[in-house]
């Protein structure tokens, strides 16, 4: 079984905390190898393109990415 999962955020949520570890910063681009936490890998989406899907090389932001024409769902 696999799952290909769509994320167009680029940015972390901040959820700040009021203890002495700081804010907490939860991973939403889905490239993080730190998850839930972000790790900084959403850097790697700042040059998308508008309007444009990447798929990239097993979820990593260091790998290669190709952009995605459309998908074809199997039940089409
Ligand atoms: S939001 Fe995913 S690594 Fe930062």
């Amino acid at each position: 079984m696999s799952r290909d999962v769509t994320h167009d955020a680029q940015e972390p949520d901040v959820i700040s905390t009021d203890d002495h570890d700081g804010d907490i910063y939860v991973c939403r681009c889905g490239l993080s190898d730190d998850r839930p936490f972000c790790d900084g890998s959403h850097r790697a989406t700042e040059d998308e393109a508008a309007g444009v899907t990447y798929k990239y090389e097993n979820d990593d932001a260091d790998g290669p990415r190709r952009a995605i024409d459309s998908f074809q769902y199997a039940d089409d």
